[in-house]
């Protein structure tokens, strides 16, 4: 699946509002300025690193996607080491040798078998700090005609394949933090909802014309229906998206 840099530059100033800070202020503490290699998965253009950093200046970064044009610009515009891999054919490399992984807006897109190997191949000392996880709430303001059919619609697209198996989409943040937790690590998780309004109408139309896509695919509405639950998705005001944010710190170190 593939994810424009255009698409990533409009989310990133939602994501940084939206990232729970008591987790990011939890994470500077345990890192504590030591100069610790960490590994971003899916970084896109690198929004992970950019929102540690004033956190966390000392980690050792090395960055993986299989986008080979967008770890051009991450590399550009962080300096951090990257590393083309395609993780959905091998989640053990990607976090061999890493004391800190993370992730963001990504593991709705993976299946709980990869999220299994995920977590089994973590190293016992590795800290996780999985951010923006999709959970599956949204609220449109002015409600648009259709809204309950198209989301349960756009969940359903949700759980396809997007190159790792059927995919956890909005189960994706609770069931990493049971996976975590069930091997000894220490998990907090929070709210980072985006809350969108007049300012962020660009990304609000974005996101109309991206979920009306997933609901055309699916075939659950259709002709005049999709059309209006499209155009009242892109004239709302007020946008709320649920995505939780993760910190799992290892049972050692
Ligand atoms: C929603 S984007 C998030 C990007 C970035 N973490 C951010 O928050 O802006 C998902 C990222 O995962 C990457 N990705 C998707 N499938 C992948 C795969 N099989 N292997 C490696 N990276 C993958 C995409 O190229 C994209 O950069």
């Amino acid at each position: 699946m593939s994810f424009a840099s255009s698409w990533l530059a409009l989310r990133e100033p939602a994501d940084v509002a939206a990232r729970d800070r008591g987790l990011l202020s939890a994470l500077s503490d345990w890192v504590d300025g030591r100069s610790l290699p960490a590994t971003d998965l899916g970084c896109g253009t690198g929004s992970t690193v950019r929102a540690v950093a004033p956190y966390a200046r000392s980690l050792d970064w090395t960055l993986v996607d299989n986008d080979v044009a967008l770890l051009e610009e991450a590399a550009a515009r962080t300096g951090a080491r990257t590393r083309p891999l395609d993780l959905a054919a091998a989640p053990e490399a990607a976090v061999e040798g890493a004391r800190l992984v993370t992730a963001s807006a990504l593991f709705d897109l993976v299946s709980a078998d990869w999220l299994g190997r995920f977590v089994q191949a973590l190293a016992p000392d590795a800290a996780v700090y999985a951010a923006l996880n999709y959970d599956g709430r949204e609220a449109w303001s002015p409600a648009p005609p259709h809204e309950a059919q198209a989301l349960a619609a756009f969940h359903r697209h949700q759980a396809g394949d997007k190159g790792f198996g059927p995919s956890l989409g909005p189960q994706a943040g609770a069931t990493l933090a049971a996976m975590l937790a069930q091997r000894g690590w220490k998990v907090r998780v929070a709210d980072s909802a985006w809350r969108l309004g007049a300012g962020e109408r660009p990304l609000i139309r974005a996101l109309a014309e991206g979920s009306a896509e997933a609901v055309a695919a699916t075939g659950a509405l259709v002709g005049r229906r999709l059309a209006d639950w499209r155009a009242g998705r892109r004239a709302a005001t007020a946008v709320e998206i649920g995505h939780l944010d993760l910190l799992a710190l290892p049972p050692e170190g």
